[in-house]
This record gives C-alpha cells, structure tokens and sequence, in this order.
C-alpha cells in the first residue's frame, strides 16, 4: 500500500513534534521543511534514527526546499513566531502574515491537491490568509485551535472530577483568543453532566484557565509556546484526514451559511476525513452561549480585516 504524504512546515517546536507524534502514529512519510539550514535535516535525521528503537516505518525527511514537499495529503503550517510572555497572539499578526502568505504559496504551487492545517498565530487570521493566498476550496484549509483549547478544558476537568481523561467529553466553539468559548452544557463525564459533578465555582474558575491556557503556559516557559499539546492536537487532526476516521474535532472551519457567519473561517465542530472538512455541525446554542460566540466571531472578523493592509504590501 501506498504510505501518504505528511508535509510540516516550521522545524521549531510545534513542527518538531508534530513530526515526533506523526512518525509514531505511522501517519505516512514526513517532510519537515524550514528556511534555518540544516535544522530540519538535523531533526528528520534525529527522529529517523529513532525509529528502529520505537518500531515506526516512516521515512522522514528535513529539507530547506519544497521539492520534497510535492503530491502532500495533508500540509500543517507551523511556521511563524510565537508569543513572549507580556504578548497577545495578535501582536504576532504582521510578521506572519508575511511568512505564512509566502509559505502558502510555495506549498500550494507543490501539492495543489492538500489539505492545509494551519498552527501559526494569531490562528483565526493566519487560516484566512492561507485560503486566500492558496485558492483552495474552503473545505480543504483548516485551523488547529479547537483540538487543543478542547483538550486543555477536558485536562483540567478530569484533574478536578479525578477521573480519566478519556471519559471527559467537550465541545469549544469560537477563535483561538481569550473569548473562546468551552460550552459547559455540552461537557459530560461518561454521559454525566459535568454540572452534576463539580459546583459552578468550580467550572467557572476551569473555564477560565481553559481560555489562558495559552498564556500560561508562555509564562512558565518565558521563551516560547506551548508545543507538546499543540502538536498532538495538530496531528489528531491530520490523522482524521489520511486515515477517514470522519473524526467529529473542534477546528477553525469554514463557515459560510453555518451559525450564520457569512464565509470565514471560526472554530465549530466538524467532520474530518478524505474530503478535508467534510461537514460543519451546527449545535443549538442558548441566548448566553450565543451571546459569547458572536463576540468572539466579531473578533475573528476584525483579525482577519486586519491582514488585508500587510497582505496588500506583499
Ligand atoms: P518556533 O519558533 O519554535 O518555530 C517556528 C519555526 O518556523 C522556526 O524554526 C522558524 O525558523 C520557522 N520559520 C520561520 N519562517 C519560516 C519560513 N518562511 N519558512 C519555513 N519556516 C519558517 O515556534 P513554535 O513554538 O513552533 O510556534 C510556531 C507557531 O505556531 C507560532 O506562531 C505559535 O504562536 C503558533 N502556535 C499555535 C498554536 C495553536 O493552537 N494554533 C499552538 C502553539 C503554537
Ligand atoms: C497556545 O494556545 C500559543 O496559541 C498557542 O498555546
């Protein structure tokens, strides 16, 4: 059988692992790419090296071309800078902008037939400025923010429950920013609602570290952002893509007549298999509930308004 083609862009720390998650997922053959000479050769190496230890067949390759990357399934885009402590993910919009705009156009040119995931911040926008600079179909790009918040919010839950992970079932609607909004109504444990389990207080303040998630983890790390969870969450979803497990993920979707957005590109739950997003979900949302996801999804529009001056100096 033929083994798929799994193309990351960025060798930094969430391209990095996610190529470590996707080798031992066996997802298919890897292609890290990065403009730094040299580093994504190291760490393909690296990781290849690992292989006869761990027991996975991928030939994984780090390269600074896009050659390599031609006839790619799946393309998840990771290259850009990350925040430092005191930033917001928006203060990174116009440095990348510019590199995801130029790394778009080299991938699409290779693998016109991918389905694109894009990580890089500010996430909401960065999903924009791909779809418009790649001209793919809407179902074939998509954001990686959901996946992770969702997990985040599900990781604290089961902490403060004290049971499984596993057994914490979420859904996270909105952008990837502070006014994401984890949807309480919709989180069980094994079927039970979470209401049932833990006082208000108490879901109220796991809400709230949900939604910073992010922050907290730059502030412990001072150089960087989170990449473990991150990646994982990135790779679930290409998983879902190559292998058509029609997972249903939380991931920045494009939305057209759905929730009545109008055509960008918001975080909701969605079909993912061969088709790239194959279906957006519509979930009923109370009056409250609503009232937060607009808010965010006006957000989102502002962010994405705010490429257009940096992509029209491209
Ligand atoms: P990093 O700094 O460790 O890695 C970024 C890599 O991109 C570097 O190796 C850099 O050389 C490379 N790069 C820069 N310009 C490039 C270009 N034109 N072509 C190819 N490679 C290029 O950063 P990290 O931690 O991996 O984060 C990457 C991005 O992902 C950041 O924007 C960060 O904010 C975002 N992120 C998003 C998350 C999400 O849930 N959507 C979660 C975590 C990070
Ligand atoms: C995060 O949520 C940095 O967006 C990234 O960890």
């Amino acid at each position: 059988m033929k083994r798929s083609k799994l193309t990351i862009i960025g060798a930094g720390n969430v391209g990095a692992t996610c190529a470590h998650w996707a080798a031992s997922k066996e997802l298919g053959d890897i292609v890290l790419v990065d403009i730094v000479d040299g580093m994504p050769q190291g760490k393909a190496l690296d990781l290849y090296e690992s292989s006869p230890v761990e027991g996975f067949d991928a030939r994984i390759v780090g390269t600074n071309s896009y050659d390599e990357t031609a006839g790619s399934e799946v393309v998840i885009i990771t290259s850009g800078v990350p925040r430092k402590p005191g930033m917001s993910r928006d203060d990174l919009l116009s440095t990348n902008t510019k590199i995801v705009a130029q790394v778009t156009r080299q991938v699409a040119e290779k693998s016109p037939n991918a389905t694109l995931i894009v990580v890089a911040n500010p996430l909401d926008a960065m999903v924009y400025v791909t779809h418009k600079i790649s001209g793919f179909p809407p179902n074939r790009v998509l954001g990686q923010a959901g996946v992770l918040d969702v997990a985040r919010y599900r990781s604290f839950i089961a902490e403060a429950v004290g049971c499984s992970v596993e057994d914490v079932s979420a859904l996270l609607m909105g952008g990837h920013g502070d006014d994401m909004v984890p949807l309480v109504r919709y989180t069980t444990v094994s079927g039970i609602p979470v209401s049932q389990l833990l006082p208000k207080t108490k879901i109220d303040a796991i809400v709230d570290r949900a939604r910073k998630g992010g922050i907290e983890i730059v502030n412990l790390l001072k150089t960087g952002s989170a990449y473990y969870a991150p990646a994982s969450a990135s790779v679930a979803m290409a998983e879902s893509i190559i292998r058509d497990k029609k997972r249903v993920l939380p991931c920045a979707a494009y939305c057209g007549k759905e929730y009545g957005i109008g055509g960008y590109f918001v975080g909701v739950p969605c079909v993912l298999g061969t088709g790239g997003m194959e279906k957006v979900i519509e979930v009923q949302l109370d009056a409250e509930e609503k009232k937060m996801f607009d808010s965010s999804v006006q957000h989102v529009k502002e962010l994405c308004a705010a490429t257009e001056k940096f992509l029209a100096a491209l």
